[in-house]
């Protein structure tokens, strides 16, 4: 079981590769019954271990009186036999590896020397021949097996010569890509009113189990060493649900599938008395997208903790200390109606205070601002990718049914097919991203992007403008997890094919441009990397967590909006071949080689999906936030953000500009996880941008 499920992942892994290398036409296949027809092919990083440094070993000398070395000098061992030099190597999975000695031997003698990897002799007396002077180099190369982690490789002079001169070793060794088995049966054996105890079954790695992390839904909590099962949850809210789940992790950063997602409600506390209502609130400074609000303060038996801000009865500040706030990020030329609340250390919730309502200024114009908003079409569930047939006629995913629909201008709105091989994740994988070839008026060409058994996929399928066929897979095996898939497709200005990929919640992918996930990649048509990419793969820019928003602005700059973890969103200007610093970033950071974004918001403010840009500005639509951010540009600037329609529609997931209009559609994923509404109860509206 756990071999087959090694080997299973591998093969996932190997297509991806193939597809980096610009040989998936090579390896397309149409249905997962022919994965088994790709071979395994190892996976080798080199790496040099200069003889100078520590913790090598150099028994006599670190010279530099010679020419040709690398890094600051080589080691001259004492002519003796015996007087060895030796390295301390690191391999993430075991296996056979290259030794490669750089020497020079200026003597016309030979200077063998025994090699020993581990205390074991892997060639005896190896020879290591005059190299003519001593500023001349050579290399001597064997193969030898190295465990996982740490080996020491020795060089001990057989005679009174003692060792060449070495300069370094250079090690290329099996890399480990085999990710740990996925938890079983996660559950919690103990609640309190601020902790969970969680326990799960043990994960199994090829090499070992470094860590256990545990999530709460996207958001990384809390992690848990290797060799525990389990861990205790501290300093949580009172009478809250959190939907955890856990992830083994190995040392070299590969992640298993995610555990059973297991909900557990924290208990009350012995405090059962909610505070007294806030009295008196007042709102001052009205601007056009902020106020503020003033209260007296609230009594409790045992200590009030904070107050909570709400807009129409939806908290939107959480945890104010004092009776006083600024609410910042409102939409321009609205009525809002604000109420506080005060809150106890049991999470026990007061009595609303007064309501008090304003109406926000108007944004001074320039690009446009959203106007009017009706519904195109309602009865839909998580429409999830977006994209115009030249009629204007709109095709339309379905994430979890795995449906596409056409809807006309007017509102017809028709089934015409559904995506083979699409699967969920339990979270926020399944039917996504969908693109309508530039040339669909002769090809019929569109483009998906779903979750399968193996991994992501991008498939082209044939729309001959009344049911879909012609399945052929272009990209697959794109790592796979519950929550962060990416998903965006759309066809950039240059006629190339862009594609967004999550982290699959293995944030080290993001920095490894061996694995197209935590990445945007830009590809033709059929799937191989687009010409000028900049490391020769599909790869266009790296460094992203959960990327699901792509639009380029009226210079052909392309825009991107990605997830954050619990701090921040981001808006980036995208640049090809650039590092946008996930997991080392989150927001803005100083770290040299790392692109930081334009704007930040936090992750209550935002959770930004997908992203359209008309006359430079950016319309950026906010599921967590549940809001439409106005962004406007100005060249690689971008300006001050303004928010519209917070809290009236909910989640808002799609936002694209209609061809040859100044109009907007957007579209809502309420009947999901998070927003728990009926199946049906999505919507598409059309907004004007006045
Ligand atoms: C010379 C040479 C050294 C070398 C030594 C030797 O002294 O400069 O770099 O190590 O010979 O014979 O080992
Ligand atoms: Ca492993």
């Amino acid at each position: 079981m756990h071999r087959t499920f090694i080997a299973a992942r591998s093969a996932a892994w190997l297509i991806s590769f193939a597809s980096l290398l610009g040989c998936s036409s090579t390896t397309l296949v149409d249905d997962d019954s022919k994965l088994g027809q790709v071979h395994l092919r190892a996976t080798t990083a080199a790496t040099d271990y200069e003889a100078e440094n520590s913790p090598a070993v150099c028994q006599g000398t670190i010279d530099s009186d010679h020419t040709g070395f690398s890094g600051t000098g080589f080691c001259n061992t004492t002519n003796a036999v015996g007087a060895f030099v030796e390295w301390t190597v690191n391999a993430s999975a075991a296996g056979s590896a290259s030794l490669t000695f750089r020497y020079a031997n200026g003597t016309t003698t030979d200077r063998p020397a025994d090699i020993s990897v581990n205390g074991q002799v892997v060639s005896a007396a190896h020879s290591f021949a005059g190299t003519t002077n001593w500023d001349t180099w050579a290399t001597q190369t064997l193969n030898a097996n190295l465990v996982a982690g740490s080996n020491t490789v020795r060089v001990t002079p057989t005679t009174a010569n003692g060792d060449a001169n070495l300069d370094k070793l250079t090690v290329d060794a099996p890399t480990d890509t085999a990710a740990p088995t996925t938890p079983q049966n996660l559950r919690s054996t103990n609640v309190t009113s601020n902790s969970i105890t969680l326990a799960w079954d043990a994960s199994t790695d090829n090499v070992g189990v470094a860590a256990y992390d545990i999530f709460n839904d996207g958001n990384h909590m809390d992690e848990a060493a290797g060799n525990v099962t389990t861990k205790t949850l501290a300093g949580l809210v009172p009478k809250t649900t959190y939907r955890l789940t856990v992830f083994a992790r190995d040392a070299a950063g590969n992640v298993s599938a995610s555990s059973n997602q297991v909900p557990v409600t924290t208990s009350p506390t012995s405090d059962t008395t909610p505070p007294t209502a806030p009295g008196n609130l007042t709102a001052s400074n009205v601007g056009n997208s902020s106020v503020t609000l003033t209260w007296t303060a609230s009594t409790d038996d045992v200590g009030v903790t904070g107050y909570d801000v709400l807009a129409g009865g939806t908290p939107i500040i959480t945890n104010v200390q004092g009776t006083s706030t600024t609410v910042n990020n409102l939409a321009a030329d609205t009525d809002f109606t604000f109420t506080v609340r005060a809150k106890d250390a049991g999470n026990n919730s007061s009595n609303p205070s007064n309501a008090v309502t304003i109406h926000t200024g108007s944004v001074p114009p320039g690009g446009g601002t959203p106007g009017s908003v009706t519904t195109v079409s309602s009865g839909w569930s998580i429409p999830w990718g977006l994209a115009w047939l030249p009629s204007g006629t709109a095709i339309i995913t379905e994430r979890e049914t795995f449906n596409v629909f056409t809807l006309t201008q007017s509102g017809t709105k028709t089934m015409v097919g559904q995506v083979p091989n699409a699967v969920g994740t339990g979270g926020e994988g399944g039917l996504l991203g969908i693109a309508v070839d530039p040339n669909w008026n002769s090809n019929h060409f569109i483009y998906v992007m779903h979750t399968a058994s193996e991994g992501n996929r991008i498939a082209r399928m044939t729309f001959n403008g009344t049911s879909l066929s012609g399945y052929t897979i272009l990209v697959q095996g794109i790592k796979k997890n519950r929550f962060h898939n990416g998903g965006r497709l759309k066809f950039g200005p240059d006629g190339f094919l862009y594609a967004t990929c999550g982290e699959a919640q293995t944030p080290d992918l993001a920095q490894d441009k061996n694995a197209l996930n935590g990445k945007i990649l830009r590809m033709k048509t059929d799937g191989t990397p687009a010409p000028g990419n900049p490391f020769g793969t599909l790869i266009y820019s790296f460094g992203h967590r959960n990327p699901q928003g792509i639009a380029w602005d009226s210079a052909g700059r392309l825009w991107e909006a990605e997830f954050g973890d619990t701090k921040f969103d981001e808006l980036n200007l995208i640049t090809p071949g650039a590092n946008y610093g996930w997991p080392t970033c989150e927001g803005d950071c100083n770290v040299s080689g790392m692109t930081n974004p334009k704007k930040t918001w936090t992750t209550g403010e935002a959770s930004p999906s997908g992203i359209t840009i008309v006359n430079d500005v950016v319309y950026m639509a906010a599921l967590r936030g549940q809001r439409l951010w106005r962004i406007p540009l100005n060249g690689t600037s971008a300006g001050t953000p303004t928010a519209f329609f917070v809290n009236q529609f909910g989640r808002l997931r799609t936002v694209e500009k209609v061809p040859g209009q100044s109009l907007l559609w957007l579209s809502t994923t309420n009947v999901d996880f998070n927003g728990n509404q009926p199946s049906g109860s999505d919507k598409i509206f059309k907004v004007t941008i006045n």
